[in-house]
């Protein structure tokens, strides 16, 4: 066949190698991988009497590496196509974003949700548990009946680190009692301008007094809740690091102003002075979560900041716990999602926040350590501060789902506590010729406004929905009106019109408007010209023409600018966002409780004062129209 000797050598040499690549490749596709270590049933990651430590270097030990990435996923459950990718993928979180309700969104609903995510995880080959995480920023606002408090603004009225702890121990006690045993709060954002849509999000502009309160209420949700148990519900410290001080105009988010923009005053002495006190104290707190912002920091993303989230969280503060980001905020680094991946989590993201796409993001990780794009250690110290977390909360000796206590969501005791809180959190601005507090036998009171009935203003953003409900249909909740009418004598009448439309023209003894704003949250609440929108202002001017005494109680989640109004005004009270128990509100305009809140931020005289500086004061050093601190 061959013709010649050398012809033949070829050949055959040809052929050799196409059979030794051929059984190379036979080897590589078809010899099964090595099986997975397989733990013992004593394994020592199941010992509760072992340390921490101890407890997280075994199960580490017994993983695979899809497994490690599975528990730096923290998924949407409304991305989540059936509760079988739990564990598929290992998922190590689930969370309930803005309005990820239920169908049947009761307590009992909840907690059938969530024990399905748990028991998924926990019939996975190491039984690894979930976290299911959502929002309570001010009560577990997704679920209908829940007890809603007042926002953080309101608590950063109260200036109390007392009461805020027995806050978010009330809140935990709700959201435990469904399942759900991680929170995204408190936050330590310091709001320096007003026009932002998260102002009410945070405590205060002060770090001192964000501070304070942001450990007691830490302190709060993760107090055991008996004899040898851990943390009870997971906190977060966010928006770490900066947010607040964002500059006007400068969002990455074409819909937004300054929500999502540039920190400001990005130097290493406001970093150690005012931005990091705050996490600081969560630290010394216990706390175990922080999220990163979705924001700009010295010239690129606060996620992919290695500085920010290594050199300074990790290894100057000495933070253990684990890093997690804000919604898609990996993606917002650059449009490729394995670039964006990588620079994240090489940064110092622990866990991903996924609303859409966490098979993108396994592949994505998956590539990305098999190249050596994201080292192997990385990912292993991730995983560790996970699991450090979910020890530190006994998940592994109980996962929670079975405690009972569904009374608690929006307990009469619960709702009390608000109530007081909703009393603690008013500032009384103006009070001329006495007159607040009215007497409860007064005879005649004339009440208008757009929030004089509506419980979706009271309670604002982060209710129901991710924009809050405008209207006046939350289960339990009680209307500012209502509260007045509870607090009234027999023999007095009060009349009510959102317009302040009144045919009998006879003077009332007082007027009350119930004014501010309507719900929002984050970027969509952006505000040029915070402000009383034209009907308000209208129900205030037709109180003032029939009634003696006009007073004004402003619900709002950020000071409103009422420079030209306020002096016309006889009475004028800062409610913030009280929530669910609009009679903690009618408690101290009739004297059952003192006013006793301060500012927690100054009050703008004009728009061109902002933002404030980080010491309150105004940009332009006039002097604001009250100042931080300030309340009669
Ligand atoms: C917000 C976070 C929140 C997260 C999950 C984001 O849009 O910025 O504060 O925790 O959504 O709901």
């Amino acid at each position: 066949m061959f013709t010649s000797p050398w012809r033949q050598r070829v050949a055959f040499a040809v052929l050799g190698m196409i059979l030794i690549t051929g059984s190379v490749l036979l080897a590589i596709f078809f010899t099964p991988p090595s099986p997975p270590p397989v733990p013992p049933n004593e394994a020592l990651y199941r010992d509760a009497s072992l340390p921490i430590e101890t407890r997280v270097e075994d199960l580490l030990g017994y993983m695979t590496l899809e497994e490690k990435i599975g528990q730096m996923a923290l998924v949407e459950k409304n991305s989540l196509k059936n509760t079988k990718d739990v564990a598929a993928y290992g998922i190590g979180a689930v969370l309930s974003g803005a309005g990820g309700k239920p169908d049947d969104n009761t307590p009992q609903g909840w907690k059938n949700m969530v024990a399905e995510f748990t028991d998924a995880a926990s019939g996975t080959r190491l039984g690894i548990p979930i976290l299911y995480g959502t929002d309570a920023n001010h009560g577990n606002g997704n679920v209908l009946g829940a007890t809603l408090f007042p926002h953080l603004i309101g608590l950063g009225a109260a200036n109390d680190p007392v009461l805020t702890e027995r806050v978010a121990r009330a809140i935990a006690e709700e959201s435990a009692a469904m399942g759900i045993r991680w929170h995204f709060s408190p936050t330590f954002d310091l709001p320096m301008d007003i026009r932002w849509g998260r102002v009410y999000e945070a405590f205060s502009d002060d770090p001192m007094r964000a501070g304070t309160l942001g450990a007691a209420y830490i302190r709060g949700l993760q107090q055991a809740a008996g004899q040898g148990a851990r943390i009870d519900v997971l906190a977060t410290a966010k928006h770490y690091v900066g947010l607040g001080s964002m500059t006007w105009g400068t969002s990455d988010n074409d819909d937004f102003r300054i929500d999502q923009g540039v920190v400001s005053n990005d130097d290493s002495e406001t970093l150690t002075d005012v931005y990091l006190p705050p996490y600081r104290t969560a630290i010394d707190a216990g706390i175990l979560s922080v999220m990163a912002g979705l924001a700009s920091w010295g010239g690129g993303d606060i996620s992919a900041s290695e500085y920010i989230l290594t050199d300074v969280l990790k290894d100057e503060l000495g933070f253990r716990g684990f890093v997690v980001s804000d919604w898609y905020g990996v993606y917002a680094i650059s449009w490729n999602s394995y670039d964006s991946t990588v620079s994240a989590i090489n940064a110092g993201i622990d866990m991903a926040m996924l609303p859409f796409d966490y098979k993108g993001f396994v592949s994505d990780m998956h590539k990305a350590v098999i190249r050596g794009d994201i080292p192997q250690a990385r990912v292993d110290d991730a995983v560790r501060r996970i699991l450090r977390a979910k020890f530190s909360m006994g998940l592994f000796d109980d996962n929670g789902a079975s405690r009972s206590g569904l009374e608690t969501v929006g307990s009469t005791e619960h709702r009390a506590l608000a109530r007081e809180t909703v009393a603690c959190s008013l500032v009384l601005l103006r009070n001329q010729k006495r007159t607040l507090p009215l007497s409860s036998d007064i005879r005649h009171i004339r009440v208008a406004g757009s929030a004089a009935d509506n419980v979706g203003r009271q309670t604002g953003g982060w209710t129901v929905e991710w924009q809050g409900i405008d209207g006046n249909w939350l289960p339990g909740a009680t209307s500012i009106l209502a509260g007045i009418r509870a607090a009234v004598s027999m023999q007095t009448t009060v009349e009510y019109d959102l317009n302040g439309d009144f045919p009998n023209k006879d003077l009332a003894d007082v007027g009350i408007a119930i004014v501010g704003e309507k719900p929002y949250a984050e970027g969509w609440g952006d505000n040029v010209q915070p402000r009383l929108d034209d009907i308000d202002l209208a129900a205030i001017a037709s109180l003032q023409k029939t009634s003696k005494r006009v007073v004004v109680i402003i619900v709002s989640g950020r000071p409103l600018i009422v420079t030209d109004e306020i002096s016309k005004w006889d009475a004028t009270v800062a409610a913030w966002l009280p929530g669910s128990e609009g009679r903690g509100v009618a408690d101290a305009l009739f004297g059952a409780s003192p006013f006793t809140g301060r500012l927690p931020l100054p009050w703008p005289r004009t728009i061109e004062q902002l933002p404030m500086t980080v010491d309150g004061q105004t940009s332009d050093g006039s002097t604001p129209l009250f100042p931080r601190g300030f309340g009669l």
